[in-house]
Parts: structure tokens; C-alpha cells; sequence
């Protein structure tokens, strides 16, 4: 099982309008298969779930649809918060959080606090988030330490980079899983995706169900992940390997 699975949700508006609904409907039962999965992670034991929930280009759509995602958060995080003290789940947000409604902000930083000690699934929600955003903000955060004569430039390395980045004490994700689909990453998780396994479904967003969310997880199961390596070095002979060599 992956230890860390992230989520470009996408296909939400291309379901709304096959319904012949408007965009929000897409968005409000995108919610739904957001449960599914968190209780999914929950059932088969993955530890932490990263959720596109609003990218930094996000900001840039019609004020109305922004307005309304913004508010099916907050309703979201308002009655979800009982569910996940009750799951032992953990909440956390990586993003650019100044930028979301103060209600919104509130509503995050008040669960987050309360849900901080669980040690169940930790689901991240990436909320105003963009990746170059998050690497330049690293990279400024260690230049001031340098030139506050906290840091020796000799000590800027991939690990202490990491750490500065918004998920400092996120590992890596293992599998990464864009629905509708489009074969791209779309600014998420640039830096910490780089050795990720990469699945892409045809399946709209809100279509995306359990048993969907299984079948790829098997597909990862499927996978030979030699991080650079050769087979033999991993102690792996996959039977693609296999067929390749014959
Ligand atoms: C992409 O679909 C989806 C989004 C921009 C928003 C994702 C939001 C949700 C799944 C709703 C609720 C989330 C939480 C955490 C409560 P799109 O609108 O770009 O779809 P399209 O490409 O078909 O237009």
C-alpha cells in the first residue's frame, strides 16, 4: 500500500455539464467522492491523503464559482469536524492560507488545531496552492536564513530544502492520481511528486468511486518502483522485466 497518495481532482465542471447542471452541482458532488476517499485511505490503511482542492490559478475563475467553492469548504470543514475527531483523523492544509475568505481561514486553523495529536490518516488539503509558489517561498526562507547567518549556504541541501517546504512533515507522495483524464500536473506538488507513481483515469471527478479508488491502488501494487535503480538492484523482477529480457 502507498504510504502517501495525492489527488488532482479534476473533471468536476465536464460532469456538471453531461447532467446538464451548473458547475457548482459538479463541485458539490465532487464533496461526496471526497468522503468516499477519505474513508477508503481509512479502510485499507493509507496514512496520509493529499487533496488539490484550489490551486493558486483557481483564483482566477468567475467570482461566483469562486465564492462557492469557498463557501462548500467552510460547510464542508463545519460538518465534517466532529466526523474526523471521531476518526482519529489528522487535518492539515498546505497553500498560500492568507489568501482564503477569513471564515474559511478560521474554520481550517480552528480543526487543525483540534485534530493535531490524532495519529489516524492525515488528510491535506492543498488550498490556494500552487508548487512554484511553494518552491520560491522555500527558496526566500532559506536565503533570509543566510543572510541572518543562521544557515551556511554548504547546508542547503534536498533535505533541508524539503523542510521548507509547506510539507515539511509530509513524506513524499507514493502514488499520485489525476482524474478526467488530462496528463498533466498543473502546478501540484512539483518537488515532492518527483519519484511519485503517476495514474490518470478517464473518470470525472464525482464519478470517482471505491471501487475505482481500489482498482488503481492495485495498479500501483502492479508497479516496479526502482527510484533510479536497476531491477536486479532492487530485488525486483517485475513481469514486464520478464517479458522484456526474453
Ligand atoms: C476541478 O474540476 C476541481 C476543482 C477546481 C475543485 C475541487 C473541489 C472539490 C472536489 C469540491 C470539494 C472539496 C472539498 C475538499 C470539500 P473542474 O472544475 O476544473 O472541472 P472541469 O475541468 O471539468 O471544468
Amino acid at each position: 500500500m502507498p504510504t502517501h497518495v495525492a489527488i488532482i481532482m479534476d473533471g468536476n465542471g465536464r460532469w456538471a455539464r453531461r447532467q446538464s447542471l451548473g458547475r457548482i452541482e459538479g463541485h458539490k458532488q465532487g464533496r461526496k467522492a471526497v468522503e468516499t476517499v477519505v474513508d477508503t485511505c481509512r479502510e485499507v490503511g493509507i496514512s496520509y491523503l493529499t487533496l488539490y482542492a484550489f490551486s493558486t490559478e483557481n483564483w482566477h475563475r468567475p467570482v461566483t464559482e469562486v465564492r462557492a467553492l469557498m463557501a462548500l469548504l467552510q460547510r464542508y470543514l463545519r460538518s465534517e469536524r466532529q466526523q474526523m475527531l471521531e476518526k482519529n483523523i489528522r487535518l492539515r492544509a498546505i497553500g498560500d492560507l492568507q489568501r482564503l475568505p477569513a471564515p474559511v481561514r478560521a474554520a481550517l486553523e480552528e480543526i487543525m488545531e483540534a485534530t493535531r495529536n490524532n495519529t489516524g490518516l492525515t488528510v491535506c488539503l492543498a488550498l490556494s496552492y500552487g508548487a512554484r509558489e511553494e518552491i520560491v517561498q522555500a527558496a526566500r526562507v532559506m536565503a533570509l536564513a543566510v543572510r541572518n547567518g543562521q544557515l551556511d549556504p554548504q547546508e542547503i541541501t534536498e533535505r533541508t530544502f524539503a523542510r521548507a517546504l509547506w510539507t515539511t512533515d509530509i513524506p513524499d507522495p507514493d502514488f499520485l492520481i489525476r482524474t478526467s483524464g488530462e496528463f498533466r500536473l498543473s502546478n501540484f506538488l512539483l518537488w515532492q511528486s518527483a519519484y511519485a507513481e503517476l495514474y490518470v483515469t478517464e473518470t470525472l471527478w464525482p464519478d470517482f468511486t471505491r471501487s475505482e479508488f481500489l482498482a488503481a491502488l492495485e495498479v500501483y501494487q502492479s508497479r516496479e518502483r526502482r527510484f533510479g535503480r536497476t531491477t536486479e538492484q532492487r530485488g525486483l523482477t517485475s513481469d514486464l522485466a520478464r517479458v522484456t529480457r526474453s
